[in-house]
């Protein structure tokens, strides 16, 4: 059974969950309507996995005895100036997630709900790699400036960007 706490925090995380998606769903049809297909794809797939997430603790709310809420979202930003802005608000808003896991994984430990604390680190491993990739474009991006040729070429390959985090890479 959660505590009445513990379910308010989650709900909240469900919430900011909800809203990632929105967040990469408004940038993947931006990049798209810009043309960069590449772009569009890798922020549908973005968004894609943030329902995932908020999905995940839905069903681990409900399971716990809890209601799961789904409730009215901020709207996000529908236009960027640029795509290194773009780029940066995702960066961004990771940070912010991953202050609010490491918020709810606090609460946790004080309300000494131990299956919490150990269903969250997943989202705490999760976000090392959301980090991770995020700061990885936004080097490249930076490294690109404003160059087109540079922007076609990233448009292209970010189709395949894989990174290794610290969180996914086993050291040999
Ligand atoms: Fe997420
Ligand atoms: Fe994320």
């Amino acid at each position: 059974m959660l505590s009445e706490n513990i379910e308010k925090a989650l709900n909240n995380q469900i919430k900011i969950e909800a809203e990632s998606s929105q967040i990469y769903l408004a940038m993947a049809c931006w990049a798209e309507v810009k043309g960069l297909e590449g772009v569009a794809g890798f922020m549908f797939k973005q968004s894609q996995e943030e329902r995932d997430h908020m999905l995940k603790l839905v069903k681990y709310v409900n399971e716990r005895g809890g209601h799961a809420q789904v409730s009215a979202l901020a709207a996000p930003n529908v236009t960027f100036n640029s795509f290194k802005e773009m780029f940066e608000e995702l960066y961004k808003h990771e940070i912010f997630v991953s202050d609010s896991i490491n918020e709810l994984v606090h609460i946790s430990l004080q309300e000494k709900d131990y299956s919490t604390h150990n269903f969250l680190q997943w989202y705490v491993a999760e976000q090392i790699e959301e980090e991770a990739v995020a700061r990885t474009i936004l080097d490249k991006i930076n490294l690109i400036g404003d160059d087109k040729g540079g922007l076609y070429l990233f448009d292209r390959d970010i189709v395949t960007l894989t990174v290794n985090s610290a969180s996914t890479v086993n050291p040999q």
